[in-house]
């Protein structure tokens, strides 16, 4: 090195820092954001009542908790197998063919750290950059979201409210192309709680794409049943979890079911990123599928009690919600007649009348002018928000601000 090249003017500069383009532009989740403003009125001593959140407000069943204390206490507290236990991956099974009648081997499951592990694993092994994946509008926002993480094109078919916004087979076929990788279904759906017709889901099938089954709110269905996509083809790839069925958000803990040829490249996905799932959520989760079945049941009558409630009043308060939503725990209401911005409304109404409302717009364009209602929250807190909501809307009928 001469006396020039060691002058600090002329080392050529470090790489500036700066954040990945994919990391940068990774949208939030609008959700996020309403509760956060709702904690912040909430520290200044505001009473909050939350609509907006997604997650069950029961804790999880006794027997689970029980399970995941004696797994503790047996030591189970190591790596697991990158696919899972094989307790939890039969579990499953058992699970599939109890309720659908569909037979499937052990070594076609994957066991997650949740459902959206498993979404983005499916997405990562079926998409290349410029691949394009059909789903309806409304959707669950990270399905947009993982696929342009991942250089691909979300294609959207808008569904329609007369309809439960729910995919048209015929509207699907019209957005096929080369590029064509996968369609998605969601039933019972976020952010509509409705179901997808076991007649569309065979026609859909009977397309011959690869189709991904979002099945995380299978078990909360009212009145109605839940068929499994593995009812009308094996083209398809099934994501399930615990959180919502069994009240296990905070354990952390999903699957998926693919066809035997992705279950190695997903595997080595796994690896690479998570190891594997935690052990002692695992263990909790055979308790799940082999013991919680009365404690499900108990928690889908509270909810049905809730969402006949919710519905009712919903609609005497003029929100428009032409289909009763028989899944979930979520209700897409009309509300375009206060406004056409369902975010501002969404905040409009959190800060004056202290109710958290997901705005519409969180679940794509089509979802603009609605917003999503969630029933996880006791009945006494419902009918307390939604009081609330109609003596706001009443007093903002005689001097609109928005
Ligand atoms: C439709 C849908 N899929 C997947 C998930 C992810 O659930 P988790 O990662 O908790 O299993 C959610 C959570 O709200 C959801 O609504």
């Amino acid at each position: 090195m001469n006396a020039r090249s060691r002058h600090p003017a002329n080392r050529s500069a470090p790489p500036r820092r700066r954040i990945a383009g994919r990391a940068r532009d990774i949208p939030s989740f609008i959700v996020m954001d309403v509760l956060e403003k709702a904690h912040e009125l909430e520290r200044e001593g505001r009473s909050i009542v939350h609509l907006e959140i997604g997650e069950p407000d029961f804790t999880t069943p006794r027997c689970i908790c029980e399970a995941a204390v004696e797994a503790i206490r047996r030591g189970e507290t190591h790596y697991t197998h990158s696919l899972g236990i094989i307790e939890l991956r039969e579990a499953v099974c058992e699970h599939y063919l109890d309720s659908y009648g569909v037979r499937i081997d052990p070594d076609r499951v994957l066991v997650t750290s949740g459902t959206s592990p498993a979404l983005f694993m499916i997405f990562a092994a079926l998409l290349e950059t410029g691949d394009e994946i059909i789903f309806s509008d409304p959707h669950y926002p990270c399905y947009p979201n993982f696929a342009g993480f991942l250089g691909a094109r979300a294609v959207l078919v808008k569904g329609e409210e007369e309809d439960g916004f729910q995919l048209r087979p015929a509207e699907i076929r019209k957005k096929l192309t080369p590029r064509t990788r996968a369609i998605l279904v969601n039933s019972p759906s976020n952010p509509t709680g409705n179901l997808l017709s076991p007649e569309r889901m065979e026609a859909i099938a009977g397309m011959g794409y690869p189709v991904i089954s979002d099945e995380i709110y299978h078990g909360l269905v009212y009145g109605e049943t839940a068929h499994s996509i593995l009812e009308f083809t094996d083209n398809a790839f099934v994501l399930n979890g615990f959180s919502k069925r069994f009240a296990m958000t905070g354990w952390r803990l999903g699957y998926l079911i693919a066809p035997r040829e992705f279950i190695r490249p997903l595997q080595k996905i796994q690896q690479n990123f998570l190891i594997s799932a935690g052990s002692v959520s695992q263990w909790a989760g055979v308790a799940a599928l082999r013991k919680a079945a009365p404690d499900v049941e108990r928690m889908k009558q509270v909810y049905d009690e809730r969402r006949r409630y919710m519905i009712q009043r919903i609609r005497e308060m003029g929100f428009g919600l032409p289909v009763e939503p028989s899944g979930a725990f979520y209700m897409l209401a009309n509300a375009g007649h206060l406004s056409k911005n369902s975010y501002e409304l969404a905040f409009e109404i959190l800060e004056n009348a202290h109710v958290g409302i997901t705005p519409g717009i969180d679940f794509g364009r089509n979802a603009e002018g609605y917003l999503r209602f969630s029933y996880a929250n006791s009945l006494e807190n419902i009918r307390e928000g939604l009081s609330r909501l109609e003596k706001y809307l009443a007093t903002r009928r005689v001097s609109p601000s928005g």
